[in-house]
């Protein structure tokens, strides 16, 4: 038999038939691992950004050495550490493998279920915020890849399994710090700042933040823990620019951030009295960072004040790059580059989100959470 005879017409449809259950079954097998973990979904800034920027034209980018030096493969992955970032520690909390940027060519087929990573370095909640790095993602922009990758969802699973890994999901976003660093604060001068006092331009923030978080539930959120902002003017650059001796936090940006945290945190509060308690959980980034900014030596760290990685005052000057003068010691310091912590520091971070007190994350710590997730969605498959 000639194998011109074996590819006839029923038999090619056959033959499809057998490679489609084939892809089904390698489909099935790939995603066990990531199944059993709930999916994780982050949107926001470079603090969270699994590389989304390396496919952009932009300048707001972490994907050459020596960024990466402690991550597993020691490559620079676009992570603005020197290894994990605060979602992988996440996503290993979850079982899961770390999520994918959204613009990766790798997130597609049984990658989805682990979820994405939609964030972008250098952004802000305002689409005003961090225009100098040209081509980023704005939050706006990133809700709607979150649209088109729900719509890539119900392509592989369906409408109802693609809701149920939704609405079952984490999310975080990290959004707030470059609204002061890279804009109201970016010049003197700014634009933002002649058009508004700080505590107004805070009251500004919010509000168009609280939109976001609200789009969010309404793209199928459940599950969101929305940070504040770190303590910025305590950052290696801003106590390279700002501050007069290097060592005294900026006075301007500790207001910010303290007039940020607690209104975000009413938001938060008035969210959850309409959509239900714990729907969005606060974590308090001020308090989390202060703690080893102000006492590094408590937490085994040489020093808050100096960037592992940079140059001038502070070594908080300007990119990391190969040609930065870089500590020898990373785990000793809480700044790995200007503004973003070292690994070791965003593991005490998430540590902190998972099993702080209402201090530190509110109304419930991420370890609660989970435990109460588990709980539930036990309940529905028994
Ligand atoms: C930002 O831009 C998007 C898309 O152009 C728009 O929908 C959104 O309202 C803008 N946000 C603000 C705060 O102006
Ligand atoms: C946070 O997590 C820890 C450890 O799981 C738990 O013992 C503690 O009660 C939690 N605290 C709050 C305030 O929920």
């Amino acid at each position: 038999m000639s194998t011109g005879a074996l590819f006839g017409r029923g038999s090619l449809a056959a033959a499809t038939l057998v490679a489609l259950g084939v892809g089904v079954v390698a489909l099935l097998l790939l995603a066990t691992p990531s199944e059993c973990a709930r999916a994780f979904f982050v949107f926001g800034d470079s603090l969270v950004d699994n590389g989304n920027n390396n496919y952009l034209m932009t300048t707001a980018r972490a994907d050459s050495p020596p960024y990466g030096i402690d991550y597993p493969t020691h490559r620079a992955t676009g992570r603005f550490s020197n290894g994990h970032n605060i979602p992988d520690i996440i996503s290993e909390q979850l079982g899961a493998e770390p999520t994918l940027p959204y613009l990766s060519p790798e997130l597609h087929g049984a990658k989805l279920l682990v979820g994405a990573n939609f964030a972008s370095a250098g952004v802000g909640i305002l689409n005003d915020t961090g225009i100098q790095f040209v081509n980023i993602v704005r939050i706006s922009k990133q809700l709607r890849y979150f649209e088109q990758y729900q719509w890539k969802l119900r392509g592989l699973v369906g409408a109802s399994q693609a809701q149920q890994l939704v609405n079952g999901a984490l999310v975080l976003i990290t959004l707030g710090g470059n609204d002061f660093v890279n804009n109201y604060y970016l010049i003197p001068f700014s634009l933002r700042s002649r058009q508004f006092s700080l505590p107004d331009f805070v009251r500004y923030l919010v509000s168009e933040y609280r939109k976001i978080l609200i789009r969010l539930h309404e793209l199928g959120a459940r599950r969101v823990l929305v940070t504040g902002t770190g303590p910025l003017g305590c950052a290696p650059a801003e106590l390279a620019l700002r501050s007069r001796d290097g060592e005294e936090c900026d006075a301007d940006l500790m207001r910010a951030a303290e007039l940020f945290n607690p209104q975000l945190g009413v938001v938060v509060g008035e969210l959850n009295a309409r959509y239900g308690e714990g729907t969005y959980v606060a974590a308090n980034s001020f308090r989390v960072h202060f703690d080893f900014i102000s006492d590094p030596a408590a937490y085994g760290f040489r020093t808050a004040k100096e960037a592992c990685c940079g140059q001038g005052p502070n070594n908080g000057v300007g990119f990391c790059t190969v040609a930065s003068r870089m500590c020898a010691n990373r785990d000793e310091y809480v700044f790995w580059d200007a503004y973003h912590p070292t690994e070791r520091a965003n593991r005490i971070i998430v540590s902190q989100f998972m099993t702080g007190s209402t201090e530190y994350i509110s109304p419930l710590n991420l370890s609660t959470v989970l435990a109460m997730d588990a709980a539930a969605s036990t309940r529905i498959i028994n």
